[in-house]
């Protein structure tokens, strides 16, 4: 055996504790893997008090994560703290600065500061690695750096917020409102203490940014998601999608387009028989595209204790290995800078109206939408009692500024109970 990899955690929350777990149960066989042994020399969280459920006392103790980060006998600094900024950055660019490889499991820190963090560790010849900070246990940034390295990326797709999955696939089964099971989720300590991070698809969002710029070659651009939560999803948009064949997810898309990187973030539908479709819960899943492989499709725990754990220890053992890629699959000096696509491409969509139960009601609708350019695919209308009828549209691929401008005329034709409601439906 060579020598051993030294390692510093900062964060002793739920994935830390697993990260310490992992490497005092399993300290002989990941040094059978790794080829050389992986030792925890200090660790440092915000309460030293605390009971953790694990044996910590062979371990030297840090009350600042950025003096952790700086110790001259640490190899590896592993990031569990979370944030934006604030001690996960500081002590982030203390453990490059002080020549230190890096392994981290923030999502946000990286969709804000992953270029430039990128840029600083491989000016220094360090690498950070992050596969625990997408999807969990999934290992997606492993699939897209290396088992399809050889693909030009097409498009990548995911449900990667857990939170959010759970909230949709229990209105959907329990047919109760988005503020009850919301409620729920929140009981079961499912949401981020700022919950507008999952159900705003803030969280999601990050992730996506991260996953785009691997697959893509392009600097990672948060700012550069079209970000909507699932707040608006209504019990009865579930219902009526679930009664033309869909499922409404929180679902990321990346692609390049001649228009540039389209990145979004929102409530769509999906065929119900499609994976996506059928993600129940918690679950994470990530849909890969490649120009040689086709589509691949992970599916897994996109959060917990265990799964977030396996992947940081994925990335410590590679270290520890000797594998040494770049942050984003491609040095960060050559990611092209690349403009937001000023929009989606086209899409069917799903359009939910209630119309005044009067003659010409629909068809004035069905004029609006043919003066956008907009063709109908589907449409159902529902038995309903007196006054306003329940109405439902597909339509044939449109942009959304034609869509856009429909619903923007529809109001003069009159027959409007309610305002409308349009889904994009996501061809997987
Ligand atoms: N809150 C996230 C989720 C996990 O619900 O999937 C951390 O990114």
């Amino acid at each position: 055996m060579t020598d051993r990899l030294r390692l510093a955690i900062a964060g002793l929350g739920t994935v830390g504790c697993g990260v310490v777990r992992i490497l005092q149960r399993h300290a002989e066989m990941l040094a059978q893997r790794a080829g050389r042994p992986i030792e925890i020399v200090a660790v440092s969280a915000r309460n030293r008090d605390k009971d953790r459920g694990i044996r910590l006392n062979a371990y030297d103790w840090e009350d600042d994560p950025v003096a952790l980060a700086r110790r001259e006998d640490v190899d590896l600094f592993i990031e569990l703290i979370g944030g934006t900024d604030g001690p996960a950055r500081a002590a982030t660019e203390a453990a490059i600065a002080a020549g230190k490889d890096v392994v981290t499991a923030n999502k946000a820190l990286l969709a804000l500061h992953g270029h430039e963090l990128a840029l600083a560790a491989e000016t220094r010849g360090r690498v950070i690695r992050f596969e625990a900070a997408v999807a969990g246990g999934i290992p997606v940034i492993k699939a897209l750096t290396e088992g399809l390295a050889g693909n030009e990326i097409t498009r990548v797709m995911g449900v990667m917020n857990g939170t959010c999955n759970y909230i949709l696939t229990r209105m959907q089964d329990s047919g109760r409102s988005y503020d009850d099971v919301f409620a729920e989720a929140r009981d079961l300590g499912y949401l981020e203490a700022d919950p507008t991070l999952d159900v705003g698809g803030i969280d999601a969002g990050h992730k996506l940014a991260l996953l785009a710029a691997i697959a893509f070659g392009t600097r990672v651009d948060f700012a550069g998601v079209r970000l909507e939560g699932i707040e608006r999803v209504s019990i009865e948009d579930i219902r009526q999608a679930a009664d033309m064949g869909f499922r409404i997810k929180l679902l990321g898309v990346a692609q390049m387009t001649g228009r540039g990187l389209e990145q979004r973030m929102s409530p769509c539908l999906v065929p119900a028989a499609s994976p996506l479709g059928q993600l129940e819960n918690a679950a994470n899943m990530v849909v890969l595209e490649g120009d040689s492989v086709g589509q691949i499709v992970l599916r897994g725990a996109g959060a917990g204790e265990g799964p977030t754990a396996s992947a940081v220890l994925s990335d410590v053992i590679d270290i520890a290995r000797g594998t040494r890629l770049s942050t984003f699959g491609q040095p960060a000096a050559s990611l092209r800078q690349a403009g937001p696509a000023a929009a989606a491409a086209p899409a069917p969509y799903y359009l939910r109206l209630k119309l005044h139960d009067r003659p010409g009601a629909l068809a004035r609708i069905a004029t609006v939408l043919g003066e956008a350019g907009i063709s109908i695919d589907r449409m159902r209308q529902y038995g309903h009692e007196a006054p306003a009828a329940p109405v439902l549209i597909v339509t044939h691929k449109t942009s959304r500024d034609a869509l856009d401008a429909a619903i923007e005329a529809m109001p003069a034709t009159g027959v409007l109970a309610e305002a409308p409601v349009a889904i994009r439906i996501e061809q997987v």
